[in-house]
């Protein structure tokens, strides 16, 4: 037993509001020690295909939002989707993230579960598919996890209802995005969700408060990472004291208490945090992270899935992210876990109880 096993919400607090560099590095040093001990010193790969900026939202901080008319959209083909599938495939990567837009109209729909099964056809179910396509109904869900689908990303955002509300449009509605959470659970699907760090309006209280929701929601996946401003959203004018250091240290706080707090489940080091500094992302696994996404998006439409400014990779194609990617984890000497799904232990333990208890 030592000081990190005995977090609450008051010391998470404190450690969210210090600025004492030694008590930093000591929580991100017994974060990673606690990742090593439960999810073992292999990184996890989801090779991410944002295959789509069309979007029906209109989150004030994201720069795909519908009301953005600079943006040029695009959606992949099938076509397209596939060879980046097949790259992964090809490169031993584990797993796939589909992430696009929100929609839901049943042109979209199914799209997205053809998709999954050509996925699922092409590499003999080799690959584990993630999705991130937001709020759907029950039975979308349903059809898109016998399709294929096994993990499923849904950030809160903030776990505060009332933060949220500064963050949407009227008709984005909290409770439902809550419920879709245990929708998800309640399918089979591993369930991962998160929230935007530093957002105007959010507390010290606040982002421990986000932690305990994780804890209370039995959360099997964490991606969580800074917010960064795009200038063509509302939500960058209330953005005047942002830091890109501090932003990134309370992004790396947030990865460490995570870790100490929920121990066993998959947490990501977010692209976001390479935006705000070059090794941002080898900061997150010495922090506590364990899982990567790389992007895998074909080059041409990167520019135009900008959620926020500055977003690494947009020149660059999957095969240099892979070199580059590869580099970075060798020299912080971390594993990559090359062919692996490397699903969530705190979700494996649970299935393990439930068979028991059956
Ligand atoms: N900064 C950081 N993250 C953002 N996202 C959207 N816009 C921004 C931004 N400006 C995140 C949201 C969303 C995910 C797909 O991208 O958390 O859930
Ligand atoms: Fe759409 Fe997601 Fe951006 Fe909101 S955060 S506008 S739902 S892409
Ligand atoms: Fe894409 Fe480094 S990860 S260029």
């Amino acid at each position: 037993m030592n000081k990190w096993n005995k977090l609450d919400k008051k010391n998470m607090v404190k450690l969210l509001l210090s600025e004492d560099k030694t008590v930093l590095t000591e929580l991100q040093q017994a974060a990673y020690k606690v990742k090593n001990r439960e999810v073992g010193n292999k990184v996890f790969y989801r090779g991410i295909i944002e295959f789509s900026n069309i979007c029906s939202k209109n989150c004030y901080y994201c720069g795909i939002r519908k009301g953005n008319q600079q943006v040029k959209r695009f959606r992949m083909q099938p076509q397209e989707i596939l060879e980046c599938a097949e790259f992964a495939w090809k490169q031993n990567y584990g797993s796939l993230v589909l992430q696009s837009g929100e929609r839901t109209d049943s042109e979209f729909v199914d799209f997205v579960e053809d998709i999954l099964l050509r996925i699922k056809k092409m590499s003999n179910n080799e690959l584990g598919i993630t999705l991130s396509l937001g709020e759907q109904s029950e039975e979308t869900y349903r059809r898109w996890f016998q399709a294929g689908a096994h993990r499923y990303l849904l950030r809160i955002e903030t776990s505060n209802s009332q933060l949220y509300r500064t963050l949407h449009p009227q008709d984005h509605d909290f409770d439902y995005r809550f419920e879709c959470l245990k929708i998800l659970a309640k399918l089979g699907y591993q369930v991962g969700t998160g929230v935007m760090i530093g957002l105007p309006g959010q507390t010290a209280e606040m982002l421990a408060d986000d932690i305990i929701f994780f804890q209370e929601n039995d959360i099997d996946m964490i991606g969580m990472g800074p917010y960064i401003p795009h200038k063509q959203t509302p939500l960058a004018s209330q953005a005047k004291n942002w830091n890109k250091q501090k932003q990134l240290q309370l992004g790396l706080k947030m990865i460490a208490l995570a870790r100490l707090y929920l121990q066993d489940v998959n947490i990501a080091a977010t692209t976001a945090l390479q935006a705000l500094h070059p090794e941002g992302r080898e900061f997150g696994l010495q922090a506590g992270a364990n899982v990567i996404m790389p992007n895998i998006t074909h080059t041409k439409y990167r520019d135009s899935y900008k959620l926020y400014d500055g977003k690494p990779c947009t020149n660059e194609n999957a095969r240099m992210c892979r070199v580059c990617l590869e580099g970075r984890i060798g020299k912080i000497g971390e594993e990559i876990g090359y062919n692996m799904w490397g699903d969530s232990p705190h979700f494996k333990k649970k299935q393990k109880q439930e068979r028991k208890d059956a």
